[in-house]
């Protein structure tokens, strides 16, 4: 009987620590920018960011700063909408970073 439980409590540490970990393509932070961003933005930006899509601005010509563009992508502006209550603090972090890979 005692073994059981061991092979329990075995089993949801493997569940409970083995979801977020892994997988190939994430950044440093453990989160995928660019998943994020075919999900969220390329609707207007396009899956290379110059779509420009509903006057957009293509993200590959733009000269804000990492800073700027997480208040941005957080508030929005003009028809862009605020992703703060989509997406975490990190993972706003990931697709902003992911912007500057656009080319
Ligand atoms: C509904 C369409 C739409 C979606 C979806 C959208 N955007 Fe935008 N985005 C815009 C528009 C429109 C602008 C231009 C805002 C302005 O300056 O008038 C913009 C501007 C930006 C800018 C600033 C570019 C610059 O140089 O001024 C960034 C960065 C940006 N978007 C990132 C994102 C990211 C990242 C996502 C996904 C999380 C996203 N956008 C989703 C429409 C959208």
């Amino acid at each position: 009987m005692k073994q059981y439980i061991i092979i329990a409590l075995a089993l949801v540490f493997v569940v409970a620590c083995g979801g977020k970990s892994g997988g190939g393509e994430t950044s440093d932070s453990g989160i995928d920018g660019k998943k994020i961003f075919k999900t969220n933005c390329v609707l207007c930006h396009g899956e290379d960011g110059k779509l420009g899509l509903n006057n957009s601005k293509d993200l590959t010509a733009s000269k804000l700063s990492m800073d700027e563009r997480k208040t941005i992508i957080k508030n929005g502006k003009n028809t862009m909408t605020g992703f703060g209550p989509l997406l975490s603090d990190e993972e706003i972090n990931a697709v902003a970073k992911y912007t500057f890979q656009l080319k």
